[in-house]
């Protein structure tokens, strides 16, 4: 089995749309390992999304994902980066495939429902960060 982490982003929380998203995950074999309701900080959004500080949406991405609380969750199953990548679609809503989680419950490049990780090694990464 292998592992990657999701974040369920302020609006999707906001809109009620936790549950519905969950079910797409245990409906595609995802098995939920941990999961919390929080509300990230300035210093952990910073952390976590440090790959992107360079780039000119940071400031409004880390306001973003601090506005309101988030799901986190640890999610496994084979090839689970690839698979949940495949189920959340393209980074932007508009460019995602139908009846995925982006396409569905996103509605913009920042506003994107959920992230998930992008390699095994920032999967590694991403879950040490949140739930060791
Ligand atoms: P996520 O998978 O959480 O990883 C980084 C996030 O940055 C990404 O989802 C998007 O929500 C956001 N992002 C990427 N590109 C842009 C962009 N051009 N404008 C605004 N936000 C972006």
């Amino acid at each position: 089995m292998n592992k990657t982490l999701a974040i369920i982003k302020p609006e999707a929380v906001e809109d009620g749309n936790i549950g519905a998203i969950l079910k797409m995950i245990e409906e595609d074999g995802f098995k939920i390992i941990h999961l919390k309701k929080t509300t990230l900080s300035q210093e952990q959004a910073e952390n976590f999304y440090e790959v992107h500080k360079e780039k000119a949406f940071f400031k409004n991405l880390i306001a973003y994902i601090t506005s309101g609380s988030v799901v986190i969750a640890q999610l496994e199953k084979e090839n689970a980066v690839s698979s949940f990548r495949r189920l959340i679609g393209a980074t932007n809503p508009a460019e995602a495939d139908k009846n995925t989680i982006r396409k569905l419950y996103g509605t913009s490049k920042e506003k994107n429902a959920v992230h998930g990780s992008d390699s095994d090694e920032n999967a590694a990464k991403e879950v040490n960060f949140f739930f060791n």
